[in-house]
């Protein structure tokens, strides 16, 4: 939500590279974008404009209208104030010395603005961010020193952010702070950078230093100090990013989201293969003991959007392996739900990006209740990750696309890891089925494979299907589950309007939106309700739906006889079953949402990465 960026060149023109690094965070905002470089004589330029970055880069000529080697930019994803010119960050203070780019939420920014309007200051646009830049040349004025002003700006401010900054009267420096926002440093060749994520500087460095909250940098071509809220200065470790900038391209493809779902097979092989040796599931990365696991009277999965999706998936596969109870919740639900949590409960928080806040708040108030947090995340190095006391990675590598795909079935893999590793520390699972299982989830990438290897049906009912206003996605346990998923891919890339149903609890009162021609996506990959999910698409089709099925390969001739189109999958392990069943919806909603001309990467009103409440 919003990206920001800076450089600190030796030589190197900023403008290019700030731009280059806008255009690969796009995807965290796009309503507006902006940027600052200080160009000689203490001259501090700034370009910015309402719409897609592209605008900006016309505006620019790619950057080549404006000279210097120090500067910061903005990608926006609009909070406070409509998406315009003005409320386009960088933000500059009245007296044109400082510019400032902003991610987060200032959430005391009406007193300060007021205060400061008493003062005599002018404001020119409705952003919580403006307020910021303002303080700073207040509290500058006072000392002069911008380190200083800028401790004493985070010590009156409420909320979160990431911020960047130059003045005019510092040729050399930028300086960066964060709070329950994303903030990297990154230590280049030709100079060093600020960025929101890794992908935004990943061409020019792969040595990175995370940034904790209340922590405050100052980074210039030569050199990055990191200074805590007292402005002691604090000693940070480097960390060497693993993969490099062509994960993060299109590499040809059309999308980014398509690219994403093909790298499924592979993203799961990754996450599954280095956790399986000798036939049983090693979980190095996390540190739970089978006297721990034995004490565990309560299973949380707190998660936001298709996470939560996964974490769905996650209850039913793991209330019966596990036999506990488990609770999905809402991340930003748990938060205010007083939850019932105590050291005998495990929180297990679901998050591809490591940076949502409401995940992130969930995790904090899970540990001040008392209970055992483990977070599955993609990010390495992302807050979630680093807050959680035991992390397992989804080696899905950077996901680009704001609807997520990979990160979504990695997720699974991940639960499906961590599910069978609790059950044998419990010993609530026969050896049989942890064996079967455990022998499909490492059969899932070339099951995957094989599916993906003909998915022209997938395409041509996307070609038959896209012009239907409103689709209802049905099915019983895991395929309602992974319905929940299909269906929010489809309202989000395509803005056709779609809803999940357990197919039982259609005919309390769903069904009478059932009239002829309406699409249903009937979801029958489940194989020990098959019949039951036969019984509710024949109900369907008797009111004149229109049923395209997903099944798998073994029950496709049954579908068949009762659905309009059917899509098989291989058949696995019916726990491992909506890791196969997904990969349809995904690109039947992709296909969707291409026919009718959509924005597939960068949906409208969106933005990847969540950091606002
Ligand atoms: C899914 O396509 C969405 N982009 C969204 O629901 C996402 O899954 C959600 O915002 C959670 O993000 P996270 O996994 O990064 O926490």
């Amino acid at each position: 939500m919003c990206g920001i960026i800076g450089f600190a060149g030796k030589e190197m023109q900023v403008a290019p590279i700030l731009l280059d690094g806008l255009e690969r965070m796009e995807y965290r905002g796009y309503d507006s974008a902006g940027i600052a470089v200080r160009s000689g004589e203490r001259r501090l330029q700034v370009k910015k404009a309402k719409g897609r970055l592209q605008v900006l880069l016309d505006l620019t000529h790619g950057g080549a209208d404006l000279e210097g080697t120090l500067g910061i930019g903005h990608t926006r994803w609009a909070t406070h104030g409509e998406p315009n010119d003005a409320n386009a960050h960088p933000h500059i203070s009245e007296n044109g010395s400082i510019a400032l780019v902003h991610n987060g939420i200032i959430e005391n920014y009406l007193d300060i603005k007021e205060h400061l309007v008493k003062l005599g200051v002018h404001f020119t646009s409705d952003t919580d961010s403006e307020v910021v830049a303002q303080l700073l040349e207040y509290h500058y004025n006072e000392c002069r020193n911008m380190l200083e002003a800028v401790g004493r700006v985070l010590r009156r401010i409420e909320g979160s952010y990431a911020f960047g900054i130059i003045c005019s009267d510092y040729p050399n420096a930028l300086i960066a702070a964060r709070k329950d926002s994303p903030l990297i440093l990154g230590r280049g060749e030709n100079g060093n950078f600020i960025a929101s994520d890794v992908t935004a500087i990943i061409k020019h460095t792969r040595d990175v230093i995370y940034m904790d909250d209340g922590e405050i940098a100052v980074v210039t071509a030569e050199s990055v100090d990191v200074f805590d809220d007292e402005l002691i200065p604090v000693h940070k470790k480097h960390h060497k990013v693993d993969w490099d900038v062509s994960a993060a391209e299109k590499g040809g493809y059309a999308h980014f989201m398509f690219k994403e779902i093909l790298e499924q097979p592979e993203a799961i092989q990754k996450t599954v293969s280095p956790r399986i040796r000798n036939g049983r599931v090693v979980l190095d990365d996390i540190k739970l003991t089978a006297e721990y696991a034995g004490e565990i009277s309560h299973i949380y999965m707190v998660a936001c959007g298709s996470a939560y999706h996964a974490g769905v998936v996650g209850k039913y596969v793991w209330e019966r392996l596990l036999r506990r109870p488990v609770e999905v919740v809402l991340a930003s639900e748990f938060r205010y739900s007083q939850p019932l949590v105590d050291e005998h409960t495990l929180v297990i928080t679901i998050s591809q990006s490591g940076e949502t806040l409401d995940t992130m708040a969930a995790l904090r108030e899970a540990k001040r209740l008392g209970g055992r947090t483990l977070a599955i995340c993609n990010v390495v190095g992302s807050s979630i990750a680093r807050e959680a006391d035991d992390v397992l990675y989804t080696w899905a590598g950077p996901e680009i696309a704001v609807a997520t795909s990979k990160g979504y079935s990695t997720q699974l893999a991940a639960l499906d890891l961590v599910g069978l590793y609790l059950a044998d520390l419990l010993g609530t699972i026969e050896p049989a089925e942890y064996n079967a299982i455990l022998a499909e989830l490492q059969a899932l990438p070339e099951k995957m494979r094989r599916y993906l290897a003909d998915y022209e049906s997938t395409q041509y009912f996307a070609s038959r299907y896209f012009n239907h206003s409103s689709v209802f996605f049905i099915g019983r346990n895991l395929d309602y589950a992974m319905g929940l998923e299909g269906s929010l891919k489809l309202k989000e890339i395509s803005y056709i309007h779609s809803e999940a149903y357990a197919s039982g609890e259609l005919k309390h009162g769903t069904i009478s939106l059932i009239e002829p021609g309406t699409l249903v996506v009937a979801l029958g990959t489940y194989g020990p309700l098959f019949d039951k999910a036969m019984s509710n698409v024949v109900e369907v089709k008797a009111r004149g739906a229109e049923v395209l099925a997903v099944t798998t390969e073994a029950f496709r001739e049954k579908m068949e006889k009762t659905a309009d189109a059917v899509i098989s999958v291989p058949e696995t392990h019916p726990v491992l079953q909506p890791s196969l069943g997904i990969v349809p919806l995904q690109l039947f909603a992709y296909y969707v949402a291409l026919q009718r001309g959509c924005d597939i990467d960068k949906p409208r009103n969106l933005a990847k990465s969540v950091t606002v409440e």
